[in-house]
């Protein structure tokens, strides 16, 4: 049903009829959740074996006893664990803790004062370029720090490089740029090639001290076979002499354990230096304990692969579900679109413009919690009102599929409300 196309009388009639699907719902009394973007317990269950993988062996090849302090970048395996992970070589690789977010924090601590005080100078704020929409924890980070944020559209091949180029070049104060490169947090788009590129090349027309805060989270994450390759950031900003500017996460917290795995960043060999520097007064080393577990346990990136497919066959009938009832549902209706991705964690969907808020706030009437409305977009305001992230890893699949039974009603009673109020 083309809803957007309806006569007056065809959606007062619509509207009728959705009332009372919307009303069988609420009477069901659920008591579901959409907004957790985390790893199901299946899925956890597929890592147990870490608990207890060492067997009382806690020294690697060189002698070191991983239980002791020391070893502030990380044990050798994991680094190489890592570097495999990311694209890079292992001395350009440290192992932090259980969360990259965390490496995140500390490194924009790392920069803040060398960005603060040509802030200082120039009587100007630091600013950071947001693809929208985006992961909202980087969007808390710069509100943590007082970090200004630009919002520019992330397109299918990854974010609107030109415009990025523009701002980057007209303002010496922006100083970092996030990106979600493979799966990106909430669309599960992966960036192209020549977007990959023209991120290599950009520390050349930035200001200072620039750094592309390139998270990949989702960097092993595929729900298909023939998943999409993400091209090397750091070979790329090696052949234009920019890899000081690169800035690389990742972390096993949706490969193993989400709350106790390890975190990986990577950099230049001169950044690396310094930022261990940084480190220095906070820590003498990382839990290496669990470092040597999770490479007892993981092995290489080949291996890692055979893990993550374990992962994918829980996963790809969720995406699957949250797909099949989107289109059958909504597919020619007109009042929304959606992306339907090869990896990550999330499905983007875009309401009619305005709507967003509406539909959150239906769904919760129906039991049905749903990320707020504008949580994808720094500051929480989404100027379009239409945005709506998507977690489906978390609940059952029984429960995922009347949770987007809830959505899709939701979607189209707010949808037929709104053009009969035009
Ligand atoms: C894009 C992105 N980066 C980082 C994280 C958090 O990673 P970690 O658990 O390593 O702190 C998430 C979690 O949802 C994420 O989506």
């Amino acid at each position: 049903m083309k809803i957007s196309s309806l006569t007056e009388t065809e959606l007062i009639a619509a509207r009728q009829i959705l009332q009372k699907s919307y009303q069988a719902c609420t009477d069901q009394g659920y008591n579901l959740d959409l907004t957790r973007g985390k790893p199901s317990s299946a899925q956890l269950d597929l890592s147990n074996e870490l608990d207890g993988i060492l067997g009382g062996f806690y020294l690697l090849q060189d002698g070191t006893d991983v239980r002791n302090y020391g070893n502030i970048l990380g044990i050798p395996e994991a680094r190489q664990l890592g570097a495999e992970i990311l694209g890079v070589g292992m001395s350009e690789t440290m192992v932090g803790g259980n969360s990259s977010l965390t490496l995140m924090y500390n490194f924009i601590s790392h920069m803040m004062p060398v960005w603060s005080e040509e802030a200082g100078e120039r009587e100007d704020a630091v600013k950071f370029i947001c693809p929208v929409p985006g992961y909202d924890r980087h969007f808390t980070l710069c509100e943590h720090f007082g970090i200004e944020m630009i919002n520019v559209d992330l397109l299918a091949g990854g974010p609107d490089m030109a415009a990025i180029e523009k701002l980057v070049k007209e303002d010496p104060m922006i100083k970092a740029v996030w990106c979600v490169p493979r799966y990106s947090n909430p669309t599960g788009h992966t960036y192209d090639q020549n977007t990959v590129k023209a991120f290599a090349r950009l520390d050349r027309v930035a200001g200072k001290d620039f750094r592309v805060l390139w998270d990949n989270a989702y960097a092993v994450h595929d729900l298909i076979d023939e998943s999409a390759q993400l091209h090397n950031l750091m070979d790329e900003a090696k052949s234009s002499e920019t890899e000081n500017s690169v800035v690389m996460f990742a972390s096993t917290s949706k490969i193993t354990f989400a709350g106790a795995g390890i975190a990986f960043l990577a950099t230049s060999t001169t950044n690396l230096k310094a930022f261990e520097q940084f480190l220095g007064p906070q820590v003498i080393g990382f839990d290496k304990v669990n470092q040597l577990r999770h490479v007892r346990f993981l092995k290489d990136l080949k291996n890692l692969k055979t893990h993550m497919n374990k992962h994918k066959a829980l996963l790809k009938p969720k995406f699957d579900l949250v797909e099949e009832k989107l289109k059958s549902n909504l597919g020619d209706s007109g009042v929304a679109d959606w992306t339907n991705p090869t990896g990550g964690y999330f499905v983007s969907l875009n309401t009619l413009p305005g709507l967003a808020n509406e539909v959150v706030r239906l769904a919760a009437g129906a039991g049905v919690k749903l990320t707020p409305a504008g949580a994808t977009f720094p500051y929480g305001l989404d100027h379009d009102n239409r945005n709506i992230r998507i977690a489906p890893t978390y609940p059952s699949l029984d429960d995922l599929g009347l949770a987007m039974n809830v959505l899709v009603v939701s979607i189209q009673l707010a949808s037929v409300n709104h053009l009969l109020d035009r």
